[in-house]
């Protein structure tokens, strides 16, 4: 009997395969071009039915990749939430078919063991994300930052062990630093459990990862790489062209700032609308695919607050 309302997901979601996935790296794992960040607009602020909307859309359209974060929300743990809410109102059938990623690193409790890269704080982190999206493992774990006061060795052995207890398939980094990058290939691939994927932020306002030689090193020795905000938080876009809208991230929070819309940015986005509008693009697009045309570069982790934001971005695959 089919349960109303129950949600069914489009049975034409892999139709387009052949464009849609990357092998991520060297590894046995193909990743869609576009994935699905929950930072914003999946926390407990949210309108639930909107979250969930975007996710069915995304699905139905064979984004396979959820990408979260135990601290995402607001409040903190709520996207996580959102995401065990998630799974029992509609993909627990479909979890073979879902490559959930979380992270730990910013702070997330009180004290010292809140934050960080010590084996303490990751390990009861992921036991905490595990218990909020109501899953038994995660595809992917990342170390979310770089620590400079905990020695590597303990983090990254903490994240060979979270591999062999079950609770994560795969490994990745976010935004250490080169070097730090080159000890972790090197000390992860020689106990068996090979780093998966670099998250970084890369977008055409911000290429570290292309100056730094992280993209390179990352290509070159066969580790996948994710760009995080990849339209810089809504700033790639015709969002901010004539003014600040009330219902924006600029509006309502303080990740993207307002001093970030300088004359200068301003008048570079209205040479990239001329720009998109003489192909027939929108500026989303035309971020999206400088992106995705950078070699090494395996997907765009987009975020959305809408499901027509969220069509826009996916139709540059
Ligand atoms: N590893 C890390 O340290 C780190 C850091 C940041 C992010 N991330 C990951 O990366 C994901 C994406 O980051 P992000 O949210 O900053 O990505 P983004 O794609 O650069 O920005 C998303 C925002 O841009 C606006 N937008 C998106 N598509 C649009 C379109 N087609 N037209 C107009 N506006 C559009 C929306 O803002 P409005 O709300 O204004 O509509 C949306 O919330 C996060 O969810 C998270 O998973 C990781």
């Amino acid at each position: 009997m089919e349960l109303k309302g129950m949600y069914v997901a489009d049975e034409r979601r892999y139709d387009q395969s052949a464009r849609m996935y990357q092998r991520c790296g060297r590894s046995g794992v193909l990743l869609p071009k576009v994935s699905l960040g929950f930072w914003h607009n999946f926390g407990g602020v949210d309108p639930y039915e909107r979250s969930r909307a975007i996710t069915h859309y995304a699905f139905d359209h064979g984004i396979t990749h959820f990408d979260l974060a135990n601290n995402y929300g607001p409040p903190y743990g709520s996207a996580e939430e959102t995401m065990g809410r998630l799974m029992d109102d509609d993909f627990r059938p479909y979890r073979d078919e879902l490559f959930i990623a979380s992270k730990a690193g910013y702070d997330m409790w009180p004290g010292p063991y809140g934050e960080w890269g010590s084996r303490k704080y990751l390990m009861a982190s992921l036991d905490q994300s595990l218990k909020r999206m109501h899953l038994d493992y995660v595809d992917l774990f990342y170390s979310h930052r770089y620590d400079p006061e905990t020695p590597l060795e303990e983090t990254l052995q903490a994240l060979v062990d979270i591999v062999k207890a079950g609770k994560a398939l795969y490994v990745g980094i976010s935004r250490w630093p080169l070097e730090a990058l080159k000890f972790a290939d090197a000390y992860l691939r020689s106990r068996d459990v090979p780093l998966l994927i670099y998250q970084g932020k890369l977008n055409m306002l911000d290429r570290e990862p292309m100056e730094d030689g992280v993209l390179d090193y990352c290509q070159e020795h066969g580790i996948g790489f994710i760009a995080f905000s990849p339209l810089a938080q809504g700033l790639l876009t015709d969002r901010y062209l004539n003014g600040i809208p009330s219902d924006s991230r600029m509006a309502r929070e303080h990740f993207l700032k307002k001093e970030a819309l300088t004359p200068q940015l301003l008048e570079y986005l209205h040479q990239l609308k001329e720009e998109a509008d003489r192909r027939g693009e929108t500026i989303a697009q035309q971020a999206l695919r400088w992106i995705l045309d950078q070699q090494g570069v395996t997907s765009v982790l987009v975020g959305a607050s809408s499901v027509e934001q969220l069509k826009t971005n996916l139709s540059v695959i």
